[in-house]
C-alpha cells in the first residue's frame, strides 16, 4: 500500500534538501521497491523569488501541494503561524509521516504540529549540535530531535550527540547528506552557468565568495562591520562576491556600512561586489570556481567540504565538526584580523589537495532515507 509522507519546507536550504528526497522517492517508485507518496507543504518562511521560486525551478521541484504563506515575523510569530497553518493540513491529509529538514523555524514548528496532531515525525539532518542555546537554530535542532521518532543523520558526531541525549541506536540512521546529493546532481548543469559574465567577472581567474546572514553576525553592527571590513580589504587582492541575503542588505543600509560594498558595474577595487541572492545553479558554479569561501552558512560548509574549496567559517563554533576535521572549513569567528589571517593562509596554499569526502556523502543519502522510510512505514 502507498504511504503518504508529508514534507514540510520553508527556506532556501530546505528546498535544496527536499529535492534530493523527492528524487529518491520517485526513483524508488520507478524501481518498484517502495511506494512513498509525497505531499509537499511550503510554509512560505522564505517567499522572495530569489530565495524560493528560483530554487523550485533550478532544482526541478514540483509546485507545493500547500502554501501556508506565513511570511516574515519574529521567531514566535513565524513558529506560531506555521503551527496554525499546518494543523488543518495534517488533519485533512492524515499522512503516515511528517518529514522535516534542517534547523529553521519552519522545521521546529512542523515538528510540534506533528506531535500535537499525533502524526509520526522524521528529521533529516538530526543530531547536529553547536552546544550554544543562544543560537536560534540550536533550539530548533534540540526540540525537533526530541519529538522525532526517526533521526536521519549526516555524520558520526551527530550519532554520538543523540546517544548522549539518551536516544536508542535503533532510532538513529546514519544516511549521509542530502545537501550533497543535490550538489552532485547540480554540478554538471551548473557548469554552463553564465553568472560570472553577468557579474562582469568573466576574465577573473581567482575569486572569493562571502555569504553572511546568521543572527549573531548581522543583528549587531560590530560583527557585520568586522566581516565586511575584512572582506573589503581582501577585495584588494581578488574579487569578493557577496550574494546578499535580504536581511543582511537591510542591515548594511541601516548601519551605514554601504562603503564596504559596491554593485556590479562599479569599480570593485577594495570593495565587496554585492549581488542579489543567487540561484542554486549559479551559486554552485561559483562555489566550484572559488579560491576561497567566507560564510556563516551551514549548508555551504558542507558543500565546500565536498568541492575541496577552502572555507572560512564566520562563527565561533560549528555544529558540523566533520567539515572541520576532514573538510576544508576553518573557524575564524568575526574578528577582522583573524579573518584576514585565515584568508591569506588559505590563499598561500596552492590547494587543499584531494581529500575523500566524509563517509556516505556520496549522493545517495536520499535513497537511504527512502529505503528506511519504506521499511519503517
Ligand atoms: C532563516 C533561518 C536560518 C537559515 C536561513 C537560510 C531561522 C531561525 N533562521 O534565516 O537558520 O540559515 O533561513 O537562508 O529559521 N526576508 C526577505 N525575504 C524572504 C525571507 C526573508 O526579505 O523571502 C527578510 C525579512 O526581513 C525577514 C528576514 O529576512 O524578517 C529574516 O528572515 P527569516 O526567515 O526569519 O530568517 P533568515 O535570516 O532567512
Ligand atoms: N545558496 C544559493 N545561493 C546563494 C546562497 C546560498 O543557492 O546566494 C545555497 C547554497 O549552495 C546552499 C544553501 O543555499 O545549498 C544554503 O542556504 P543558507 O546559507 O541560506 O542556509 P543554511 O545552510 O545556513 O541554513
Amino acid at each position: 500500500m502507498a504511504r503518504k509522507v508529508l514534507c514540510v519546507v520553508g527556506t532556501r536550504p530546505n528546498l535544496v534538501k527536499v529535492a534530493a528526497v523527492l528524487r529518491a522517492f520517485a526513483a524508488q517508485a520507478a524501481a518498484g521497491t517502495g511506494r512513498l507518496t509525497p505531499v509537499l507543504v511550503d510554509t512560505g518562511q522564505h517567499y522572495d523569488e530569489a530565495l524560493s521560486g528560483r530554487f523550485y525551478a533550478d532544482l526541478h521541484l514540483p509546485p507545493p501541494d500547500y502554501r501556508l504563506g506565513v511570511g516574515s515575523g519574529s521567531h514566535a510569530a513565524t513558529t506560531a503561524a506555521v503551527i496554525r497553518g499546518l494543523e488543518p493540513v495534517l488533519l485533512a491529509e492524515r499522512p503516515d509521516l511528517v518529514l522535516v529538514f534542517g534547523d529553521v523555524n519552519s522545521t521546529v514548528a512542523a515538528a510540534l504540529t506533528a506531535a500535537k496532531t499525533g502524526v509520526r515525525l522524521a528529521h533529516v539532518e538530526a543530531g547536529l549540535r553547536c552546544f550554544d542555546r543562544r543560537v536560534p537554530e540550536e533550539v530548533n535542532r534540540v526540540v525537533t530531535d526530541a519529538l522525532a521518532e526517526l533521526l536521519f543523520v549526516t555524520e558520526a558526531a551527530a550519532v554520538d550527540n543523540l546517544r548522549r541525549e539518551g536516544r536508542e541506536a535503533t532510532d538513529i540512521h546514519l544516511v549521509g547528506n542530502v545537501m550533497i546529493d543535490s550538489l552532485l546532481w547540480a554540478l554538471p548543469q551548473a557548469g554552463s552557468s553564465r553568472v560570472l559574465e553577468r557579474l562582469g567577472l568573466a576574465g577573473d581567474r581567482d575569486l572569493a565568495i562571502l555569504t553572511v546572514h546568521r543572527a549573531g553576525n548581522v543583528d549587531a553592527p560590530a560583527p557585520l562591520a568586522a566581516i565586511l571590513g575584512a572582506a573589503a580589504e581582501l577585495a584588494g587582492e581578488l574579487p569578493v562576491i557577496l550574494p546578499v541575503h535580504p536581511r543582511t542588505r537591510a542591515r548594511i543600509r541601516e548601519w551605514g556600512l554601504s562603503g564596504f560594498v559596491c554593485e556590479p558595474g562599479a569599480p570593485p577595487r577594495s570593495r565587496v561586489l554585492v549581488s542579489e541572492p543567487l540561484g542554486y545553479l549559479d551559486f554552485v558554479h561559483l562555489l566550484a570556481r572559488a579560491r576561497l569561501v567566507l560564510t556563516d552558512s551551514g549548508g555551504v560548509q558542507d558543500e565546500t567540504t565536498v568541492l575541496g574549496t577552502p572555507c572560512l567559517v564566520l562563527r565561533d563554533h560549528s555544529e558540523r565538526p566533520v567539515t572541520l576535521t576532514t573538510g576544508t572549513s576553518v573557524l575564524v569567528g568575526r574578528d577582522r584580523q583573524r579573518i584576514l589571517a585565515g584568508a591569506h593562509a588559505a590563499l598561500r596554499r596552492a590547494g587543499v589537495g584531494e581529500r575523500p569526502p566524509p563517509p556516505l556523502w556520496d549522493g545517495r543519502a536520499g535513497e537511504r532515507i527512502a529505503r528506511v522510510l519504506a521499511e519503517h512505514l
